[in-house]
């Protein structure tokens, strides 16, 4: 029997999220069936939403930060029980048999992973993500939630902490290194916080000159006014990683210089052709490379989260009622939020089944 499910949905480019009921598949054998206790909102789903991307899927759920508790596991499922805490980010399947697979890089599957929402399955039918009260998962792609962590400022952990922790990981990122984060926002405040943990040196580049204190106190050494180009000029030469969150349009040339010999700019927020044009010459001159990232493998996942509750490392969240999401949307868009929104799933109880 299929699983009935409620939510909110958003059905075209420009309309509001509102009420919407629709149905899980009936779960399988290797299936985790999980309660949504809190999901996050990602930048993500505002561009899909609204689709930023030209590939929206309508009707929509959105929502791939998601936190729950196991109601029920598949007759195959031995790593989790009913009760445990569980989490399920961007994605929910992939081949799992190509090599991209195979070394625990799902999100690169040569098949193309299954995306948690605006997407369809292997069976052709549509996913819907993590605004809704339940949803149905393969085991091989639900983590576990360390003990001391609190639920709703681990869900950002499932993209914003794995989006900026892959990159830091696969720059090997350690004691002393540089690294450079563009845009507070989201992604940028986790890769704050775990560029810091990791031990390195934290530069925060920003064209919000009123986010200076919070960025220090997420663990910033240095605050960079990007819009003001002796600022700028003041790190060249600097940096081993630069991760670029900013979700729009945008010069990527006056970052190139601050890097070090052999650093990357790593671009995880814009999705698109560049304009202006990237200049080649500071590239070649210092062996830098400009590289993109895309989320992060299941396993890196499980390391995240473990990495998190050895360190006490969580999202600075604001906790919204769904029936709130269409204003928190509004405030995304002029970055006026701290620094994550993150639904709490008991508010849909008062929403009235359309
Ligand atoms: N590659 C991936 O796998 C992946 C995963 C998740 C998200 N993303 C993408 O990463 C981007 C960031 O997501 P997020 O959730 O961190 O977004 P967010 O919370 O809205 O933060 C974006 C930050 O970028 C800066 N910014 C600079 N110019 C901006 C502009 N014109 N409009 C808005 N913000 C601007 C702002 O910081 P300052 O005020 O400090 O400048 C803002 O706080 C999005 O495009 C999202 O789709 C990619
Ligand atoms: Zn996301
Ligand atoms: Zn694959």
């Amino acid at each position: 029997m299929t699983i009935k499910a409620f939510g909110y949905a958003t059905h075209s480019a420009r309309s509001p999220l509102v009420p919407f009921g629709f149905e899980r598949r009936e779960p399988r054998p290797d299936d985790v069936t999980i309660e949504i206790l809190y999901c996050g909102v990602c930048h993500s789903d505002l561009h899909q939403a609204r689709n930023n991307w030209n590939n929206s899927i309508y009707p929509m759920v959105p929502g791939h930060e998601i936190i729950g508790r196991v109601a029920g596991v598949g007759s195959g499922v031995t790593r989790f029980k009913e009760g445990d805490r569980v989490g399920v980010g961007c994605m929910v399947d992939s081949c799992l048999a190509c090599d991209a697979c195979e070394e625990g890089l799902e999100q690169y599957c040569r098949c193309g992973a299954t995306y948690t929402y605006n997407a369809f399955d292997r069976e052709g039918a549509p996913t819907y993500g993590g605004y809704s009260d339940r949803i149905v998962v393969k085991d091989r792609f639900v983590v576990k939630i360390p003990d001391g962590l609190d639920p709703a400022g681990a869900a950002p952990l499932l993209c914003a902490g794995i989006t900026t922790w892959s990159p830091l990981r696969r720059w090997k990122i350690g004691a002393g290194g540089r690294v450079g984060v563009v845009g507070l926002g989201g992604l940028g405040h986790m890769a704050i916080k775990l560029a810091r943990a990791l031990g390195a040196q934290v530069t925060l580049f920003t064209r919000s000159p009123g986010k200076s204190q919070d960025a220090r106190r997420l663990g910033a050494d240095e605050i960079v006014l990007s819009t003001d180009a002796a600022q700028m000029t003041g790190v060249a030469g600097r940096f081993d990683l630069i991760i670029d969150t900013v979700p729009y349009i945008h010069d990527l040339n006056p970052y190139v210089p601050t890097l070090t010999v052999d650093g990357a700019l790593v671009v995880v927020g814009y999705l698109g052709g560049l304009e202006p044009p990237l200049d080649t010459v500071p590239l070649i001159m210092g062996r830098k490379s400009v590289a993109g990232s895309l989320i992060g493998g299941v396993a890196e996942t499980q390391e995240l989260f473990d990495f998190c509750g050895a360190h006490g490392i969580v999202s600075d969240i604001e906790v919204i009622r769904i029936q709130d999401i269409n204003e928190a949307y509004e405030r995304l868009l002029k970055s006026d939020v701290k620094y994550r929104f993150v639904i709490d799933m008991a508010s849909l109880k008062a929403v009235r089944h359309p």
